[in-house]
């Protein structure tokens, strides 16, 4: 593994040098500085409509097509399984518009994702007439580790299920879900469905591969991943085929992006992809991820550490183990006796610690299933960029609170 040099990685992120510690990046991660320079580049040399025969017309579709070429290879997809929109909210929506299911059919929705990948399946099931279940962790019952099984998804499987859709990492717990038994579980089951998966906040922290893991949708933000605010998403040539397009008629239906990309693109914002990819690397040997996990393992070791070192006072949400393998650097937590809007807010006034208080849009999570109040939780979500020093003066000054608390 190639050795990690933190502050190298710092300077190349120009916000970095800003007198805050970024501690939610699970809300957005900061800029590389290449992707801030490539825009700029692209808007002073060749923003004009592409698809032309004029010089910068030409030079304008190549950056684009550069673009789509880096966000494939960073899934270890193929281009024309890949499409870009303005989010990830704005992709699932549009995704849930072309796919023509008949009432009966049935679909599986996780009751604990972020809200961008439940409100397009429950309106779906409600258009079309389609029988909705949910997909709720059950054991063991009410934890604050709830975990997306396969032994809880597999009765809810039949021949007649058409999708199913869930979440790969949490974006409040920060638990990895085995997505490749997720599959294997449909595939077996349910050889018909879908299976869509909402990759944010995971994609930033691991390399994903869509081909190994077998799913037909995956969805990220790369705004989340040292990027700028434009959105991707991946279907599987399969789930293409029963996709119709929403594209105008006249125009070309045999592509993800035919279908599903609507209008004029962020060409700006794609074409700075590769400088995303060249800096972290596709999913192969000798990219930074292995460094990253390392790192981000000590960071996350850290907090929790600390937060468990509290029982009966502090509620680690997600799982407990600090273990890379189970689990990313965004820490949720709640303390007794403190609210976690006044817990963020009495810091905030303070120190330099950008964290957040809430529910993160996963409401359902939070606010049924956790069973959490309108403050919901207090999330810290940690970065590969952030130093274990940092960490380390959070901690200092958590603990002021907490102890006062006590
Ligand atoms: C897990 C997860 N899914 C989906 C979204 C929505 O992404 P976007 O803002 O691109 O619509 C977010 C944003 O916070 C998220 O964290």
């Amino acid at each position: 593994m190639a050795t990690f040099d933190i502050e190298a990685d710092r300077a190349k992120f120009p916000a970095l040098k800003e007198d805050q510690v970024f501690l939610d990046n699970a809300g957005g991660s900061q800029t590389l500085g290449a992707v801030i320079e490539a825009i700029s580049d692209y808007l002073v040399k060749s923003n004009v409509q592409f698809g032309g025969g004029y010089k910068t017309s030409k030079a304008s579709s190549s950056r684009y097509d550069d673009g789509v070429t880096a966000g494939a290879k960073f899934l270890n997809a193929e281009k024309d399984e890949i499409a870009f929109g303005s989010s990830t909210t704005q992709l699932l929506r549009n995704l849930s518009f072309t796919l023509p299911f008949h009432p009966g059919d049935e679909i599986v929705v996780s009751s604990i994702d972020h809200e961008a990948n439940i409100a397009p399946w429950k309106d779906l099931a409600a258009r079309l007439n389609l029988a909705l279940k949910w997909w709720t962790p059950q054991q063991p019952p009410k934890s604050t580790n709830p975990r997306l099984l396969p032994a809880d998804l597999a009765p809810l499987l039949s021949p007649r299920t058409r999708l199913v859709t869930c979440t790969h990492a949490s974006n409040v717990l920060g638990s990895i879900h085995d997505v490749k038994a997720i599959a294997d579980a449909v595939r077996g089951a349910a050889p018909d469905a879908l299976l869509c998966v909402d990759g944010v906040a995971y994609a930033p922290h691991r390399p994903v591969d869509v081909k190994a893991l077998g799913v037909d949708f995956y969805v990220l933000s790369w705004y989340k991943v040292y990027g700028p605010h434009v959105a991707m998403l991946y279907g599987s040539r399969r789930a293409q085929g029963q996709m119709r397009s929403l594209g105008h008629f006249f125009n070309p239906h045999a592509t993800l992006e035919n279908k599903i990309s609507l209008g004029s693109g962020h060409y700006e914002l794609v074409q700075s992809i590769p400088a995303i990819v060249d800096y972290i690397g596709p999913p192969t040997p000798g990219s930074l991820w292995p460094s990253i996990a390392q790192h981000e393992s000590r960071l996350q070791s850290t907090l929790l550490a600390y937060l468990a070192s509290k029982p009966g006072q502090v509620t680690i949400y997600g799982e407990p183990s600090a273990d890379a393998s189970v689990r990313l650097p965004t820490v949720s937590f709640a303390v007794a006796g403190c609210d976690s809007r006044a817990l963020v807010e009495t810091l905030e006034r303070t120190t330099n610690y950008g964290f957040r208080w809430g529910a993160f849009y996963s409401n359902a999570l939070v606010h049924d299933f956790l069973g959490l109040g309108p403050s919901g939780v207090v999330r810290v979500s940690m970065a590969h960029y952030n130093t274990l020093d940092e960490i380390k003066g959070f901690i200092e000054a958590l603990d002021g609170v907490i102890s006062e608390a006590a």
